[in-house]
């Protein structure tokens, strides 16, 4: 791995310790622990509205700017996802460079050290699962400090509040497209099967929605078309799918300028986090008058249930914190029809005004 973080100079710190300048952000650590193989990144976009809450990240990164510009792109996308869901939360992200240790105990270690470095950033930073780590990392980086969340005995899995908050924002906006929120034989092509696509499967069938799924894992397709009645689908045809809904539940960056050529759904919404590739393919989309849900309104639930371990909420709040993510797509797509905007346009905007309407409890 490439060490230098040429765009984003050091601007003070130790050794081990760096603190990056990132315009936005508030906090930008480059943590190394070398007898634990650790590099991490800790990225506090804004703690405007409560502490900053996000995922951490395990990941092999080819070079560590890209683990700084993936840590700084994802903590901004938190405090976006935060403020829409009207959570008392900010937004960060922590990044682990990898490769990820194969030996338990390396690992453990790895995960020993990260939790120091958030106890370092001094209770401003709350962390949870994301790509590449579990619930057992949670429970290691839990042995170093207190703000982590998802851990056993929590709320745990925040995949199936995901995957209702999708058919919640889905139903949203199918009402808003067609008139009716009903999801009764419409057509849904859903692009991967795990955690959330599977369950969003399920809820789905429950609706009466007819399935057609896609995943590079062979046996979770057959899984959906023998117990849910789904049609299999090429991962490479997915995208363009005949159907009414699209829902990306795989990777990020599937909405681009040629994929979306050859879309023929009326409505995208779905899990994966980042689906536009860039800005001009959210223009796209709604130049061909595709409706899309903006992807950190429609995959908020897994960051509301951790409202219950975060922020002591019970679980009726959470229920209706949940239930309001059709709102805020009823408040997005309203936005976006009265300005003439694409609708991911109109969600930041939403974001960016709540994050500027709050007190300021910034500190440097
Ligand atoms: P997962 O890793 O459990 O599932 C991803 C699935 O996509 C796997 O079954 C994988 O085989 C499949 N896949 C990978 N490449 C594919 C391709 N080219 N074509 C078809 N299928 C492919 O991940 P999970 O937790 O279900 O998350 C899905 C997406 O939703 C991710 O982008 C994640 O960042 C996002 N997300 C997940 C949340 C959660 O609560 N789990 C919360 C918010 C966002």
């Amino acid at each position: 791995m490439n060490t230098s973080s040429k765009r984003y100079p050091e601007a003070s710190g130790s050794a081990n310790r760096v603190r990056l300048s990132a315009p936005d952000h508030e906090l930008v650590t480059l943590v190394r622990d070398p007898a634990a193989g650790y590099t991490g990144i800790i990225a506090v976009h804004s703690t405007a509205l409560g502490p900053a809450v996000g995922g951490t990240r395990l990941w092999r990164y080819a070079t560590l700017d890209d683990a700084v510009a993936d840590a700084l792109r994802l903590s901004r996308g938190m405090s976006f996802k935060n403020a829409l869901a009207g959570l008392p939360f900010g937004g960060g992200k922590a990044v682990i460079a990898g490769p990820a240790p194969t030996e338990p105990a390396a690992r453990e270690a790895l995960m020993r050290a990260h939790g120091r470095a958030i106890e370092a950033v001094g209770g401003r930073f709350v962390t949870g699962e994301d790509v590449g780590t579990t619930v057992h990392d949670m429970e290691v980086i839990a042995s170093q400090t207190a703000h982590v969340a998802g851990r056993a005995g929590g709320v745990g899995d925040p995949s199936p509040f995901t995957a209702r908050g999708v058919v919640l924002a889905m139903e949203a906006a199918a009402a808003l497209r067609w008139g009716t929120a009903d999801l009764a034989g419409r057509r849904v092509a859903i692009q991967g099967l795990g955690h959330v696509g599977m369950r969003l499967a399920e809820l789905l069938q429950a609706r009466g929605a007819r399935l057609l799924v896609a995943d590079v894992a062979a046996e979770r397709v057959g899984r959906a078309v023998s117990e849910l009645g789904a049609e299999a689908v090429g991962s490479a045809e997915v995208l363009a799918a005949e159907c009414d809904i699209l829902a990306p539940c795989a990777l990020g960056g599937v909405l681009d300028q040629y994929s979306i050529l050859g879309l023929r759904a009326g409505l995208v919404c779905g899990a994966a986090n980042n689906q536009l590739a860039d800005a001009g393919a959210g223009d796209l989309l709604h130049a061909r008058g595709v409706a899309y849900v903006p992807d950190y309104v429609a995959n908020a639930g897994g960051v509301i249930s951790g409202s219950v371990d975060i922020a002591g909420w019970d679980r009726a709040r959470m229920e209706s914190s949940l239930a309001a993510i059709g709102d805020t797509v009823r408040a997005v797509f309203t936005l976006a029809d009265d300005a003439a905007i694409p609708t991911w346009r109109a969600a930041d905007q939403l974001a960016e005004q709540r994050l500027s309407a709050a007190p300021d409890q910034r500190s440097s």
